[in-house]
């Protein structure tokens, strides 16, 4: 349940910053101990601005803890074998601790074959089937960064989700399905109801939740009416909308209405600087563990 006397802002900054120092800190030992820094590889296919945006955001925060990185630019027309040469020379190096292929790939290239195709060992994602039946079963080696960061706020927030009814509203393989297997398992003990855009009458799910994370890709989707007095708000949405007042031509906001929803939330996390910076240090930390993994000889 939640704690009345906490601040109702759930600050990724700050968490997301505790995160990263604790990782530093992991891999200065690391390296003390004579190990190389932990190294990870990004493969980014054509020129999505948000997703180069990402892997930029990445290799700023794995260079602020000590962690090496490469990134790969390949054009938008790569072919699909070109792309799962790289992928697989890139499993055969034993210099790469981590692999991650940025998601969406172009139209012509399918993304089951590419996620198949990681070293699972080396998958610090969590996105290949191996290491998604790992977190089905219980016995996880990575779990995908965007679950993993928001189990991860809501700890260091203390909120505890025993017993609590968390909905989900989004199924992807990357948020919704882990997340809600996450939030399943008895170290968490929800009871947890995984919402779609074909679920039925959405609204009286999500004003049952005491715990309501928001992950399905539209701006503003939850609004006040939608959520309960006391409930805690996990908004998993980073969507672009115009704003000819900003530099840029737009702003991020979430899948949640903040200001609407703000005053009836007990907890609630901010768009930007909430779940997309823990995303980002909890890929830190899967980088570090296969870094470990990869000295194990595991
Ligand atoms: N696209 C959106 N989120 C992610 C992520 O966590 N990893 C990768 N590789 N691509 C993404």
């Amino acid at each position: 349940m939640t704690d009345a006397t906490a601040p109702k802002l759930i600050d990724g900054r700050e968490l997301a910053q505790a995160v990263r120092d604790e990782v530093r800190a992991a891999i200065n030992d690391w390296t003390d101990e004579g190990h190389r820094p932990p190294f990870l590889s990004a493969v980014l296919v054509g020129d999505n601005a948000a997703s180069e945006a990402y892997v930029r955001g990445k290799e700023k925060d794995a260079a602020e803890v000590g962690i090496d990185t490469n990134t790969h630019h390949l054009d938008a027309d790569t072919s699909q074998s070109a792309l799962l040469d790289l992928v697989h020379n890139l499993n055969a190096d034993p210099s790469v601790d981590g692999l991650l292929v940025q998601l969406p790939l172009p139209d012509h290239i399918d993304e089951q074959t590419v996620i198949d195709a990681v070293d699972p060992s080396k998958d610090v994602d969590g996105f290949h089937p191996e290491n998604l039946g790992r977190l089905l079963r219980g016995t996880p080696r990575y779990i995908p960064a965007t679950p993993y960061g928001i189990m991860e706020m809501l700890s260091r927030s203390n909120v505890d989700t025993e017993g609590m009814d968390a909905v989900v509203v989004g199924r992807s393989n990357i948020v919704g399905k882990p997340l809600a297997n996450l939030l399943l398992r008895r170290t968490a003990n929800a009871t947890v109801t995984v919402c779609h855009s074909r679920t039925r009458d959405l609204a009286a799910h999500t004003r049952r939740a005491d715990l309501l994370v928001a992950a399905a890709g539209q701006a503003a989707f939850i609004d006040g009416d939608m959520v309960t007095e006391g409930a805690v708000v996990i908004d998993v949405g980073i969507n672009r909308v115009e704003d000819a007042s900003t530099e840029r031509g737009y702003r991020l906001v979430g899948d949640v209405d903040f200001d609407d929803v703000r005053p009836k939330a007990a907890r609630i996390t901010p768009v930007p600087g909430g779940v997309g910076l823990m995303t980002r240090a909890m890929l830190l930390k899967n980088t570090l563990q296969a870094a470990r993994l990869r000295a194990e000889g595991s």
